[in-house]
């Protein structure tokens, strides 16, 4: 490119803010009506691939071209209709105000980049101790989800151990240490296993303490392991939520034996944390606040886009050992302006506070209690149209946001279920109109749908039930 480059983007831009004023309303207005995913995606991107062209198409083109590959072959994981893993829709505050963020581009490194971000981020840190009921004096920060919130949590874990045994671990590493005991039941989320497998505790170390094949703790296992440890510091990771049928482990019970021993106690509670703000499911998490360290997730059940995951820790020192970060030119956590770079694993950040504050402002606690129990009644609708349904079997009673069921005509052994289930599942992917995933409840292949999105109606779940009914009665054997 030739010329003054700043002149010609400055005169691009302005272009740009004009075709931005029609297609960004439109894309946010048809959110609902797009599937949840295009049929024929994978060929609409056929041609997608190409090298490097010397001759760029400028904004205008781009952009355009961009919103037709979008409209043929984008997912629509916002839209009402997407139950799959477990995602959130985006509240209208959140949305407009996640725009801005990247308008602003607000970088959230420390406070001299933006004073707003970090304030707002630690704002909203502080309201989301208030709704969980965490205690105002525990420090926290925004990472890209609940798998990175895992890491932070178990990092600043991994330090107390360390320094248990007189190590700084971040300092010196792990040798000499003798092996972490890592116990937890077998809800343990991948993404925990994941976490602990880079951070040099391995994943096959972990201690799953199991009573039955879905994975539900074996508690009275669990303490014999504990006493046997006689005093030597351990962690325990308690799962409030699985992503099966969003059970939870007995947390109560679980903190308490955990805290007559010498244990970091870490909740993972990506999404279940969310039962603590209604009084119809509080009595799963109750006692969270004992804990040493929780997660949770933004992009999950507080419907703000993605991606935003919030961990909370007890210590703040252990957060600013575990993820100390300095230079000369750098500010420290000490520094009387924060510098949140300097207590979690990212060193730059986006605003993700700006969306979790405006959430927060705009719709208050009161708005939050709504938006879990509109949720948690979609579910059971789901459940009901199941349980109505003689083709549909429902695989446990839910409780909270997820739903397990599988089709079943009849006359059909376990293992049969299990291959149709499959193939259906394969079915409903093909088809589009509903995002959905299977899974497993002990051997046997369910669906699992999950219910976090203030879009979802109850309309959609009848169109739901009746496409999985349609395209289950089309692939069965006669
Ligand atoms: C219990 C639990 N932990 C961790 C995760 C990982 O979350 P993310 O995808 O936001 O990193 C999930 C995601 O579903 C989850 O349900």
């Amino acid at each position: 490119m030739q010329g003054d480059l700043g002149q010609e983007f400055r005169q691009e831009m302005e272009r740009l803010v004009e075709q931005l004023r029609e297609s960004i309303p439109e894309t946010i207005r048809r959110i609902d009506e797009r599937p949840a995913l295009r049929a024929g995606a994978a060929e609409a991107l056929a041609d997608f691939k190409r090298p490097l062209a010397e001759q760029g198409s400028g904004a205008a083109a781009t952009i355009e071209r961009l919103i037709e590959l979008n409209e043929k072959a984008g997912g629509n994981v916002v839209g009402p209709k997407c139950f799959h893993f477990v995602i959130g829709g985006s509240t209208p505050a959140s949305l407009g105000a996640d725009l801005l963020a990247t308008a602003y581009e607000a970088v959230t490194y420390t406070w001299i980049l933006s004073p707003t971000g970090v304030e707002m981020e630690l704002q909203a840190l502080d309201w989301l101790k208030e709704l969980f009921g965490l205690p105002a004096s525990w420090s926290g920060i925004m990472v890209t989800g609940a798998t990175m919130a895992n890491f932070v949590c178990l990092a600043a874990g991994r330090q107390w151990w360390g320094e248990q045994h007189g190590f700084d671990v971040s300092e010196t590493g792990l040798a000499g240490l003798p092996q972490m005991p890592v116990l937890t039941s077998g809800f343990v989320h991948a993404a925990t296993l994941k976490c602990l497998a880079t951070q040099g505790i391995g994943r096959g170390n972990v201690q799953q303490f199991r009573r039955d094949d879905f994975g539900r703790l074996d508690l009275d296992g669990m303490k014999a392991a504990l006493e046997a440890l006689d005093g030597k510091p351990a962690m325990v990771i308690v799962n409030a939520g699985e992503v099966n049928a969003g059970e939870f482990d007995p947390v109560p019970e679980m903190i308490d034996l955990a805290r007559q021993h010498n244990c970091w106690i870490h909740v993972d509670g990506a999404f279940g944390l969310f039962a603590r703000i209604s009084p119809r499911t509080e009595h799963f998490v109750k006692g969270v606040e004992r804990a040493d360290s929780v997660t949770v997730d933004g992009h999950k059940w507080l419907n703000v886009p993605y991606d935003s995951g919030y961990a909370f820790v007890r210590d703040y020192g252990l957060m600013a050992r575990a993820f100390r970060y300095s230079a000369d030119y750098l500010p420290d956590e000490n520094d009387a302006r924060p510098t949140l770079g300097a207590i979690g694993p990212e060193s730059s950040r986006r605003a993700r506070g700006f969306a979790v504050w405006a959430t927060l402002e705009a719709y208050g606690r009161e708005g939050q209690v709504r938006l879990v129990e509109h949720c948690l009644d979609i579910a059971q609708h789901c459940a009901r149209n199941v349980r109505e349904a003689s083709d549909l079997e429902l695989m446990n009673d839910p409780q909270l946001n997820i739903v397990a069921f599988r089709y079943n005509p009849g006359g059909m052994s376990d293992e049969e279920l299990d291959r149709l289930n499959e193939r259906l599942g394969q079915a409903v992917i093909d088809d589009g109109r509903f995002l959905v995933g299977t899974s497993k409840i002990g051997a046997r292949t369910v669906f699992r749908p999950a219910f976090s999105n203030w879009r979802t109606r109850t309309e959609d779940i009848d169109g739901f039930t009746a496409v999985i009914q349609q395209l289950g009665a089309r692939i069965a054997p006669n």
